[in-house]
């Protein structure tokens, strides 16, 4: 066992976790946020994706115990107070439907948001190559981050 410590949506959390652990059994399992979801384990569908020290990853492709230290933000943690405007979005434009990739999808976009808060059609879709999504088809996606970036600006 190893002793690990992250600070999750501003709070800390301390554990023994095994050195097999992925990150994102950690986040769901030991900090009980199941809003990251699991698809497919193996780092192909962005299901599992969260901001890590303000970077998107694919919380299924690190081991809990490489995040010792780390400063994490799951979609629990996105707002305090309400939909995040890119939640928002997401429902106005209709672009969930059985909403399994849709926490992933809102991490990658609000990554993308924070450092580039007037993206291109192709700079979105560059942000979300590593989110599959079954249902939507991408067009309504990429439309509520568009409309996303537009109502943050303002
Ligand atoms: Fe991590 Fe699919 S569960 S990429
Ligand atoms: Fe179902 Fe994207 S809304 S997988």
């Amino acid at each position: 066992m190893h002793r690990i410590k992250v600070r999750i949506n501003a709070k800390d959390f301390e554990h023994d976790v095994e050195p097999r652990v992925l990150l994102v059994h950690y986040i769901r399992e030991k900090a009980r946020l199941t809003g990251t979801h699991v698809g497919c384990d193996t780092g192909n569908c962005g299901a599992c994706t969260v901001i890590l020290n303000g970077q998107s990853v694919k919380s299924c492709l690190l081991l809990a115990v490489q995040a010792n230290g780390a400063e994490i933000t799951t979609i629990e943690g996105l707002t305090r107070d309400g939909l995040h405007p890119i939640q928002q979005a997401f429902m106005d434009k209709f672009a969930i439907q059985c909403g399994y990739c849709t926490p992933g999808m809102v991490m990658s976009a609000s990554a993308l948001l924070k450092v580039n808060s007037a993206p291109t059609v192709e700079e979105i879709k560059e942000a979300i190559e590593g989110n599959l999504c079954m249902c939507t088809g991408y067009q309504q996606i990429v439309s509520a981050i568009e409309d996303a970036a537009e109502k943050m600006k303002g």
